[in-house]
């Protein structure tokens, strides 16, 4: 259906995407994509896309295999390429063709993102495109009794000259070759390409628009999000096809090297790079950086961290006293959120199984990271504990902190609802409101 003839789903649209623009605005992309997107005819569409982007504020630096192009300027040539573990073996034959390959998709890149006729996505886009010799390569010599010959690894990504071509408002391109410091060049892996200078410029994503589809898990299911740990089954469970897995291992290592997420998308899907970014759940597999930041039940290791955090809230009066040593022996209640061995978060549940309600106590974050969410996944988890527990019901007392509470699925109900050994013990002089939620 065409926008305009519904303009107010068009206006939706646009604002439902509004917080993604406003959160990629200055961010490094780099978009690894095979030789194949070409080959298919897709790199229009894929320039239209990155110059959306690349109007959006993100800074892109673009990376492109030419392996079909290398083995067609091959047969041309009347030679065989030849593989070696998924790896071109590159002769010097292959190596005048992978120049040749590189030097015309490079071309074929800068011309498309040169078009700016009316009316058409790329009017005004006006894309300035930079390549250079960026990327210092070495052999990958001999394995496995294979003499790989000129094809190479990255050894080095000159992050400051791209660094300083993204200020320039340039977009960078890298064709894959690399040269040595003997003036050689190299035949580079557009993924090792890709994940090295996401690696080296601590890029915030990583996209490879891959031939072989996102990643599935062994029933055929696409997975959407794989944390590390789950790449790393996957890859030793050894199910995935190899080009695959080839992409997933370069993915795990971007993110292992600190990219923050590394997205593999389809090649043969219109418009994959922007459905990826902008709608909640993607079209391909996303592999994200696992945080060092930890929610976990507590020990008595805890004891002095939680004290240190709620200390100043107890001495404001937000929080009621709590000594040490009542800490220590209650601290089987406590959750806590760890970031990197130092405690930011914490939250306590007290169990009334006669009543089937639960007292959520001590919530408390550290007002560095208040609101990042952290808030929110103790309460959930908390409630989780809860119904682990066969409660139905919790309840939380609190004197400023009501509407926080009320925004999360609490009601405010009275003293009288409290179970009876809570009631006993309540202050009345705190004059704490009581919110109450239903276990779902
Ligand atoms: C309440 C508290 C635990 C929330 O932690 P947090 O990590 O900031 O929580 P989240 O990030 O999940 O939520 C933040 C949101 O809550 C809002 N918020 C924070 N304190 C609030 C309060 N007292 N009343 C209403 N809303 C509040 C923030 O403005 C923010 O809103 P936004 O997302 O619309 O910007 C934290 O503010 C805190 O430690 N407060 C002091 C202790 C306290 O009052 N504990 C409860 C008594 S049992």
């Amino acid at each position: 259906m065409p926008y305009h003839s519904e303009p107010h789903q068009f206006v939706a649209w646009l604002r439902a995407v509004a917080p993604y623009i406003h959160a990629f605005r200055g961010k490094t992309l780099v978009i690894g994509f095979a030789g194949e997107l070409v080959t298919r005819g897709r790199l229009n569409a894929l320039v239209q896309d990155l110059s959306l982007l690349h109007a959006m504020g993100m800074r892109l630096v673009l990376v492109y295999g030419s392996r079909p192009q290398i083995d067609e300027q091959m047969s041309l040539r009347g030679a065989t390429s030849r593989y070696h573990a998924g790896l071109r073996i590159t002769d010097s034959v292959a190596l005048e063709c992978a120049k040749e390959a590189a030097g015309e998709t490079r071309l074929d890149i800068e011309a498309a993102f040169s078009q700016g006729l009316p009316n058409t996505p790329m009017a005004h886009a006006a894309v300035r495109v930079v390549s250079g010799n960026f990327v210092t390569a070495r052999p990958v010599g001999i394995v496995d009794g294979v003499d790989f010959e000129h094809t190479g690894v990255v050894r080095k990504v000159d992050v400051q000259a791209i660094r300083l071509a993204l200020n320039s408002g340039a977009l960078v391109l890298l064709p894959p070759l690399g040269f040595s410091p003997t003036g050689e060049a190299f035949n580079l892996g557009m993924e090792d390409l890709a994940c090295a200078t996401a690696i080296a410029l601590d890029a915030d994503k990583l996209i490879f628009v891959s031939e072989s589809g996102g990643i599935v898990d062994e029933e055929g299911a696409q997975l959407t999000e794989i944390t590390e740990g789950t790449a790393r089954s996957i890859l030793a469970a050894g199910y995935l096809p190899r080009d695959a897995a080839d992409y997933l291992r370069y993915a795990l290592k971007a993110c292992d090297g600190g990219v923050a997420r590394a997205h593999i998308v389809p090649v043969d899907m219109d418009g994959s790079v922007l459905l990826e970014l902008f709608l909640h759940d993607g079209v391909g597999s996303m592999v994200v950086e696992e945080t060092l930041e930890a929610l976990r039940e507590a020990t008595l290791d805890d004891v002095g961290g939680i004290l240190s955090i709620i200390r100043p809230l107890e001495d404001d009066g937000t929080l009621v006293k709590r000594d040490r040593a009542l800490m220590e022996r209650e601290i089987a209640n406590f959750t806590v959120i760890e970031h990197d061995g130092v405690i930011f978060g914490c939250a306590a549940l007290y169990a009334f199984p006669e009543d089937g309600i639960g007292e959520l106590a001590c919530l408390a974050v550290n007002p560095q990271v208040q609101g990042q969410g952290d808030g929110e996944r103790l309460l959930q988890r908390i409630e989780q504990r809860a119904r682990a527990a066969g409660l139905k019901r919790l309840f939380v007392l609190t004197t400023r902190t009501a509407h926080w509470f009320q925004k999360r699925g609490f009601v405010v109900g009275s003293v009288d609802d409290l179970p009876r050994a809570r009631k006993n013990l309540y202050n009345w002089q705190r004059k704490s409101q009581v919110l109450f939620k239903a276990l779902g």
